[in-house]
């Protein structure tokens, strides 16, 4: 391992806030307005200061970019973009020594059409071992002219390509869940197995922590591919209605579709489980699997398969007391059921920023998210007092919290990105009907001052970034009592002291319908989903989501009070 050992055989994850970094945006050291993995080194020291425990590195792979960098053309490879594999050693060496893991993604459900191995597929024809690597099939209607079958894209559209053959006539065609520079992998193919155990192997050797398993609900399709037909919503990742996530992402979509959480993936886990077993330290898998309900996403971390998988079911949850006491409940039972423990995640690079997506109303809250025809924008102000109210009850709760890069300045989602910016192949897969994901993608202010707010050492950020973000920069944030950054920085020292991340949810009644309020050991968190202010109970108060007059705690905000010694 290269760097300082960190202690060992502690399970660390079950307690850890994991900050994910998307690194196209999180900081740019060679001034070409693309995050950069230098730049991120350079920032570690904030991130220490900030008081996480580890890092996600959203992909920075070798890649095309045609989504972002989910579309890998060389697993074991740093994409020139971002840097050379010699940076990233320095990144994770930085790390180790500051006590922050590294968690890096791995996307195994599909390659980029650039890979090699899809261009050894297309070249060596129907029939051939290469092309059994991907999921190639016969086309339906007498040429072979229609798709194999009516699976449509995550993104919009058809999940099906046709290929072209070497003498120019149509050929086959190839199923890509996303966009169709991604093919699909065939899992059934043993031979794909081994190139994934040998990329898992590379990291691990390198010294990763652990990985984020890209559509860990996705690998394994149902035995001849039957057609189904989503629920209305359209083109989905699996799991319940959304209130307003990015539209597509989400949908009443029963756990029958024959492309999500088939049972064959857990086989594939069970051996990704004794891949990591082999090597010292607690290396983890963690599931992005948009799997409900809940029960049965926890099989995804069963003991023998993955540590952790991502709480869809909390993000999605609205800024309702009831159904957020339900949602924790279900969680904890849930997780523990299988001896795991809950995750929390309000904010990552697919959904709309929580500051923006808490204070969506009526119709934008039924799965639309934000596009060219959302009728009335979240209300920053609100939406911003939710957020900080959000976080405080999630960083509270007993588990693992991930926190996407910005949430702990308050940024919203940016709304109002010029068209010819955005980069999403969701906008130009649905003729610009969805606008996709840019909108929380946007570089991340560090400094008020400059073109691009401390992003980038040169003059521009590959998406430009709102101008009253300057306001949210972390310069403008750091050392001032009341900023989102300190109640943060706050919350996770105290989580600490208070060892929240190790305890359990005693709920406490009598605060009325629109409260949560709990114990934690010996603190007691009171939040308020409501406008109307209420009575506080006894106790020092800690933390605040807003300041406080008096005893008086007012509506969209929460608090952590250290109960009283009897
Ligand atoms: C989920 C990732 O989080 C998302 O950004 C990506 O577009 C899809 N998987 C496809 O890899």
């Amino acid at each position: 391992m290269t760097g300082t050992e960190l202690t060992p055989g502690t399970e660390w994850w079950r307690t850890a806030v994991i900050y994910q970094i998307y690194p196209r945006s999180f900081a740019d050291a060679n001034g070409d307005g693309m995050g950069d993995l230098a730049g991120i080194s350079a920032r570690l020291p904030q991130l220490k200061d900030l008081g996480i425990d580890a890092i996600w590195l959203s992909p920075f792979y070798t890649s095309p970019q045609r989504d972002a960098g989910y579309d890998v053309s060389d697993y074991c490879n740093v994409d020139p973009l971002f840097g050379t594999l010699d940076d990233f050693e320095v990144l994770q060496r930085t790390a180790h020594d500051l006590g922050i893991r590294v968690i890096v993604d791995i996307v195994p459900n599909h390659s980029s059409s650039d890979h090699g191995w899809f261009q050894a597929a297309l070249a060596a024809g129907p029939g051939s071992e290469e092309r059994a690597r991907y999921t190639f099939r016969d086309g339906k209607g007498k040429n072979g002219e229609l798709p194999p079958n009516n699976w449509e894209s995550v993104f919009g559209g058809l999940a099906w390509t046709r290929t072209t053959d070497p003498d120019g006539t149509p050929g086959q065609w190839y199923l890509h869940l996303f966009d169709s520079s991604q093919p699909d992998f065939d899992w059934d193919s043993e031979w794909v197995r081994e190139q994934f155990r040998a990329v898992l192997r590379f990291w691990l050797d390198r010294g990763v922590d652990g990985f984020r398993v890209d559509v860990a609900h996705g690998m394994i399709k149902a035995p001849g591919l039957p057609d189904y037909t989503p629920p209305a919503e359209g083109g989905s990742m699996g799991g319940a209605p959304a209130s307003a996530l990015e539209p597509g992402i989400s949908a009443e979509t029963p756990l029958t579709a024959p492309y999500w959480a088939q049972d064959g993936v857990h086989e594939i886990y069970r051996d990704w489980h004794q891949v990591l077993a082999a090597y010292p330290g607690d290396r983890v898998l963690a599931a992005e699997a948009w799997v409900d309900p809940l029960s049965q996403m926890a099989k995804w971390v069963r003991p023998d398969e993955m540590h952790q998988a991502f709480n869809f079911a909390y993000l999605e949850t609205p800024w309702n007391a009831p159904q957020l006491k339900s949602v924790i409940d279900e969680s904890l039972e849930a997780f523990g059921n299988v001896g795991a423990p809950s995750t929390w995640v309000l904010s990552n690079h697919d959904v709309v920023r929580h500051a923006s997506r808490l204070a969506l109303t009526g119709d934008n809250l039924q799965g639309h998210g934000i596009g060219p025809k959302t009728v009335g924008l979240p209300d920053t102000v609100l939406g911003l007092r939710r957020a900080r109210a959000a976080s405080a009850l999630m960083l509270s709760l007993p588990g693992s919290s991930y926190l996407y890069q910005g949430e702990e300045l308050g940024l919203p989602e940016a709304v109002d990105l010029p068209d010819h910016a955005r980069e999403d192949p969701t906008w130009f897969r649905t003729n610009g009907e969805r606008y996709g994901r840019d909108g929380c993608r946007v570089p991340i202010p560090w400094e008020a001052a400059g073109e691009s707010f401390g992003f980038s050492t040169g003059e521009k950020s590959w998406l430009p970034q709102p101008a009253e973000w300057a306001g949210l920069a972390r310069d403008q944030q750091n050392g001032v009592a009341g900023s989102t950054l300190e109640l943060y920085k706050l919350a996770l020292r105290l989580r600490r002291e208070h060892s929240l991340a190790s305890g359990t949810v005693e709920w406490i009644d009598g605060f009325g319908p629109e409260v949560a309020a709990y114990r934690n050991g010996d603190v007691i968190v009171v939040a308020n989903t409501g406008s109307a202010s209420i009575q506080l109970p006894a106790g020092e108060v800690l933390l605040a989501s807003e300041e406080l007059v008096s005893r008086t705690l007012p509506g969209d905000t929460t608090a952590w009070l250290r109960t009283v010694q009897p």
